[in-house]
């Protein structure tokens, strides 16, 4: 019988020097949900690879003194090569440079053109090169910030060729509100829908200012714009529109399209449009989860330490490294890493408790049954109970990484170590050693423990690939018959089957956290309703604080997602911001100096543990951070890519 078919991608990846332990996250779980589709017999198709065209890949590049082409080559490689480093068993990688996809995408500009879906036209408005995206005026507000990163955007006044996708709006909408597992989780596909509602308009998809891209088809003064080409790369990829299309025919349409939120717009508006103007199918699913969020306070001196996988990766190990990342960060919300994090769950689940559980078995049964494993006895409620414990561990981490839910699917298998963990202490094998007539009683708890070894060992194993083989090494359990799902049945570990004690899979690791002293601090300006100070004392006369002091202030990024004038206050405007995944509401004393559109979309610095306090009715939670001279004032504004919620130290 033919196979069933699995299909999953993560975005094409930007070349960048550096990856940030975010981009492993995408990688990790996509990795993982194609090894967990594996084993349940599916044949499966993974694609990774690189975004190599457009505006800000022509600037890296020129300020390197390198061609784009030598530029995106040298790029490559960091990718590929961390990608083995983390594990990652990619079928295929597609760099948008490629022949098989600058054909395919011209392929499918040219097709939409002929059907009349894209046309010749003028775009005047706002750009935003590190995003690659068109916004309206009424986006970028007065400040002309991206309303995305916070940068600044750039005018482009130019001809273009437009894609028709106002047309398309209904259509959409109605796909995406009969197929609920299009845009997942749910909170995006409110997001989206909300967003299609507000109005689709056409689409500017090229570009003449700059050479560094597909050339348009019909017309070589235009390249195609960037995202319009990569979204292509997840069909290119597979041969389509080419007669060696084999694969493109059993894996497409994509089960899952895999990303941060930052590109679900993209993913959700423009390609599945792309695919409704050219007749072809629409993915399975396209989920967004969330951001990896740095406390960089806490990390040792440089920054580069905290963002770089591979640093981690050789000091702690891969399976720690993916194990964090699958089991920290909720599913399709933001989490929070640093190092104290990532050593606790090392020290705790996999020292402790799965490591610790392995080396106890496998000591005991070479103590006590000279390393052959004893054949299991009758049985009572507690091998019951922990049999029982077993199945529902791999029914529940299998309906949890279903829906991507990797924190709750390890969790579901760490509740069967816990409990042959305590089995031990229950059964307390070390007496029954002592009596020769509890030999047999001895043999079946040994045999009960082999068994969640095995059992919890193959359920974790798409998390940490490379566990199960160190671990069969000391078990006796063969490869071959523990690698599909299920295997994960009770009974495979055989009576006689020899033991023997290795290395700790887990070693435990000291840890102690570096205190440091913070970066310049910023100057903290009353928010609303009191006077600012009229002149700052000299730095060297002001009292000095503590660490501990500055320490207590927990300052954040957030997004101003709305502003307005508060009524009757000429000083106050009324902020909504962004922060984390979490909404508030902040009253700040700057109306003097912006307007709220000027406020609209930036990235600022708040104190979030600041008492509410009322102001004018209004409760506002929390103060924004400004500078100010003579009659002067200017918000602190971030233009970085530091997500809102992030820390600031
Ligand atoms: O957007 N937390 O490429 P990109 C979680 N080329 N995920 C993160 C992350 C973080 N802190 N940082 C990055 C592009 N990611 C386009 C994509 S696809 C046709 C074109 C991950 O290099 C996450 O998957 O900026 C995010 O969507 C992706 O990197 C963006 O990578
Ligand atoms: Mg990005």
């Amino acid at each position: 019988m033919d196979k069933k078919h699995f299909y999953i991608t993560t975005p094409i990846y930007y070349p960048s020097a550096k990856a940030h332990i975010g981009h492993g996250l995408t990688t990790v779980m996509a990795d993982a949900m194609t090894r967990f589709k594996k084993m349940q017999g599916y044949e499966t198709r993974f694609l990774t690879g690189m975004d190599e065209h457009g505006q800000k890949v022509e600037k890296a590049a020129l300020a390197a003194g390198k061609t784009p082409q030598q530029h995106v080559d040298d790029m490559a490689e960091m990718w590929s090569s961390l990608w083995k480093k983390l594990m990652v068993e990619n079928d295929d990688f597609i760099r948008t440079t490629e022949h098989r996809h600058t054909e395919a995408a011209q392929a499918l500009f040219k097709k939409i053109y002929d059907k009349g879906d894209i046309y010749l036209s003028k775009y005047q408005g706002w750009y935003c090169v590190s995003c690659e995206t068109f916004f309206t005026e009424r986006q970028v507000g007065e400040a002309h910030l991206c309303p995305d990163c916070g940068k600044m955007v750039e005018t482009v006044e130019e001809e273009s060729y437009f894609f028709r996708m106002s047309k398309y709006q209904d259509r959409l909408l109605e796909y995406i509100e009969a197929h609920p597992d299009f845009i997942q989780p749910v909170s995006r596909r409110n997001e989206m829908i909300n967003f299609i509602k507000g109005g689709l308009e056409d689409l500017s998809v090229s570009r003449t200012t700059f050479g560094w891209g597909i050339p348009v088809p019909i017309n070589s003064k235009h390249v195609i714009y960037v995202w319009f080409d990569a979204l292509i790369n997840y069909i290119s990829a597979l041969g389509y529109g080419t007669t060696q299309d084999a694969l493109y025919q059993k894996f497409w349409p994509a089960d899952i399209h895999l990303m941060a939120k930052d590109i679900i717009r993209f993913h959700t508006v423009i390609w599945p449009i792309i695919l409704m103007a050219a007749d072809i199918p629409l993915p399975k699913q396209i989920f967004g989860h969330g951001w990896v969020l740095l406390d960089t306070g806490k990390m040792s001196k440089s920054k580069g330490n905290v963002v770089d996988p591979v640093v981690l990766i050789e000091k702690y190990g891969t399976a720690a490294v993916r194990y964090f990342l699958l089991r920290d960060i909720p599913s399709g919300q933001d989490g929070y890493y640093s190092e104290a994090a990532l050593v606790q769950r090392i020290n705790i689940d996999l020292a402790n408790d799965y490591g610790n559980l392995v080396s106890r078995t496998v000591a005991m049964v070479e103590k006590y049954f000279g390393g052959a494993v004893p054949s299991c006895g009758a049985l009572t409620p507690l091998e019951e109970e922990l049999r029982a414990i077993a199945k529902t561990a791999a029914e529940e981490a299998a309906c949890c990484m279903e829906k991507l839910d990797f924190p709750n699917a390890l969790s579901a298998v760490f509740k069967l170590i816990g409990r042959a963990n305590k089995y031990i202490d229950e059964t307390a094998p070390w007496t029954l050693a002592k009596d020769p007539a509890e030999k047999e009683r001895l043999g079946t708890v040994m045999y009960h423990l082999m068994e969640s070894v095995r059992i919890a060992t193959l359920l974790i194993s798409p998390a940490m690939p490379d566990i199960p083989a160190k671990v069969w090494a000391q078990t006796g359990h063969q490869a071959a018959e523990n690698c599909l799902w299920e295997h994960a049945a009770w009974g495979g570990t055989k009576a006689g089957q020899p033991v023997k004690k290795g290395e700790s899979l887990f070693p435990r690791i000291e840890w102690k956290e570096e205190a440091e002293t913070p970066a310049p601090q910023p100057v903290a300006v009353p928010a609303a309703e009191k006077e600012p100070a009229a002149k700052a004392e000299p730095a060297e006369t002001q009292a000095l604080i503590d660490y501990e002091d500055f320490a207590k202030l927990d300052l954040r990024v957030a997004r101003v997602l709305s502003c307005e004038k508060v009524e009757k206050a000429d000083k106050l405007l009324k902020l909504e911001v962004q922060v984390g995944e979490e909404r508030r509401t902040i009253v700040a004393g700057v109306a003097k100096y912006y307007t709220p559109e000027q406020m609209v979309g930036r990235k600022i610095v708040i104190v979030a543990n600041l008492k509410p306090a009322k102001l004018r009715g209004i409760e506002s939670q929390g103060m924004l951070l400004a500078a100010s001279g003579d009659d002067m004032l200017e918000v602190i504004t971030l233009q970085s890519e530091v997500p809102a919620g992030g820390k600031v130290k």
